[in-house]
């Protein structure tokens, strides 16, 4: 019997709390540990083999090599790899990950990051480009989220990414609350489908994580956020939209909670922030997420992502410079000289900042709305088709972001048959559903056509072969379904332990 089995025959039926105890008291019994050894080591096997297709392939190195190889050389290996892995992102299968990807924009930003490799933010006075580059590259995404709709002071600062925009805003609002209001056990709510970052920054900056829950419109529940506020309250999150279902959470009435009680509200527009405005512009019928709502504090835009730059860069934004000096780092009697960085590194990549500007400047306000129209034009395709295999449910009322579920079928077989179509779909869970991120790459000619024949002919093979278990089928299932997190936990740590093995 493998573990699935055990979880869905016996332990999925239990109360969470009471599976972990039944299985914690069963788990070193030998025959159970043994099988579930068994279970992991295949799975992992499994999985380093796809992480490692150059394994005996591609010269590898646990060592520098003795000589340095030829210049020529490590470009020929560097085109090989290239042309194996671009395929997938270019002819579009790929949910997400590369937001543009034609190859004149492509090239367009290496030129500029090849004028610029050498330089970096922290010095100044070497490079002022990199900072009229990032001033700019503030500037101009602060006046697309409302900035100049409002009295207040809308500032902010380059980051390496949406994650780090979201740890920047959150250790700014902590040091805020301790320095102002003295509050020493923060706390954060955050609706579940925010992004893991948060529960990263709560765990990194040692606040206090409210999840609450969502409605069947998958947007955050008010109601419930107004419920879990305390004394110890530093900021309310809301997302625009959230990466798992694509949709906008109610920013409106729950910055307007955290602005009653003097707090903090975080708007996470890391995925929509280069898109929202624009579709709102196009006439679609979209709330209003940013500064022109007075409660939003702060808001996390990824330039990486739908801003087209090169990967490595996002905006954090705020209202006021006073709440932006929190995030700051500076140092006085440090032998190496007076010190100060904005961000959490020290050292950055000006050329990505400058790669970052360029996109922005060549691309301008018409080609973000041109990109935008192309972009929610495919997803209503994508979703019509959908709409019309029964066996399939799209969760919420997405944009661009559409994630379907089955009540009938295992929607993760249904994502396995897609990979076997070539397709990288991103696998979710609670409840168990697929997404997909439609960018630019799906909105060239057929691509969306070829994902509704492929995903009607998968519900099809899954209907006929319900006993096929696939490939990562029974990772997410168990992923999924599995009441004792610490293994879950296990297996993540192994896989991270993976991609650091050299082969
Ligand atoms: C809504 C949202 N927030 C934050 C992030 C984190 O961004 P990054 O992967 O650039 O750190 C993502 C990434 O997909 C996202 O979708």
């Amino acid at each position: 019997m493998d573990i699935q089995t055990i979880m869905d025959k016996y332990l999925s039926r239990l109360p969470q709390g009471i599976a972990t105890r039944v299985f914690n008291t069963i788990k070193d019994i030998p025959f159970v540990k043994k099988t579930i050894q068994k279970e992991l080591d295949t799975m992992m096997a499994e999985l380093e083999g796809s992480l490692k297709p150059y394994k005996d392939k591609v010269q590898s190195f646990a060592a520098l090599p003795e000589k340095g190889l030829g210049k020529n050389d490590v470009i020929s290996l560097m085109e090989d790899i290239h042309e194996k892995e671009a395929s997938s992102w270019e002819d579009g299968y790929v949910s997400g990950a590369v937001y543009h990807g034609d190859p004149d924009h492509i090239e367009f930003l290496n030129k500029i990051y090849g004028f610029n490799s050498q330089s970096n933010p922290l010095h100044s006075d070497i490079w002022p480009s990199a900072t009229k580059f990032e001033s700019e590259i503030v500037s101009m995404t602060a006046t697309m989220l409302g900035a100049n709709k409002t009295d207040d002071d809308i500032c902010g600062v380059v980051s390496s990414g949406g994650t780090e925009s979201i740890l920047l805003a959150m250790k700014t609002y902590r040091d805020r609350a301790l320095k102002e209001k003295k509050i020493t056990r923060p706390e954060m709510i955050v609706p579940v489908t925010a992004h893991a970052a948060f529960d990263k920054a709560a765990q990194y900056f040692n606040i206090k994580i409210i999840h609450i829950p969502v409605g069947p419109d998958c947007r955050a529940d008010v109601k419930a956020t107004k419920k879990a506020m305390t004394k110890n309250t530093i900021v309310i999150v809301g997302s625009s939209p959230c990466f798992p279902h694509g949709v906008i959470d109610p920013i409106a009435e729950l910055s307007e909670l955290a602005r009653k009680k003097k707090i903090g509200f975080h708007t996470d527009a890391c995925l929509g922030g280069f898109v929202v405005p624009w579709a709102e512009k196009l006439g679609y019928n979209i709330p209003t997420v940013d500064f022109r709502l007075p409660g939003v504090t702060s808001i996390s835009a990824d330039t990486h992502k739908y801003g087209y730059a090169a990967k490595g860069t996002s905006v954090i934004l705020y209202r006021g410079t006073e709440l932006r000096r929190y995030q700051y780092f500076t140092i006085t009697d440090w032998p190496g000289g007076l010190y100060f960085s904005p961000t959490f590194a020290g050292s950055r990549p000006g050329a990505l900042s400058a790669a970052c500007w360029a996109a922005m400047v060549s691309i301008g306000e018409k080609g973000y709305m041109d990109a935008t129209k192309k972009i929610i034009g495919t997803a209503s395709i994508i979703k019509e088709g959908i709409n019309q295999i029964s066996e399939l449910k799209i969760l919420g009322d997405p944009l661009w972001v559409i994630a379907f579920a089955s009540d009938q079928l295992n929607i993760y077989q249904v994502m396995d048959q897609m990979g076997q179509k070539g397709w990288s779909l991103n696998g979710l869970h609670k409840p168990a559903c697929v997404h997909i991120c439609v960018t630019l790459r799906h909105t060239r000619a057929g691509v969306a056509e070829r994902f509704i024949e492929d995903l009607k002919a998968s519900v099809e093979f899954v209907k006929a072969n319900p006993d096929e278990k696939g490939e990562m089928a029974p990772v997410y299932g168990m992923a999924a379904t599995i009441p004792f997190r610490g293994l879950v936990e296990d297996m993540m740590e192994k896989y991270i332990d993976l991609l650091y093995k050299v082969e």
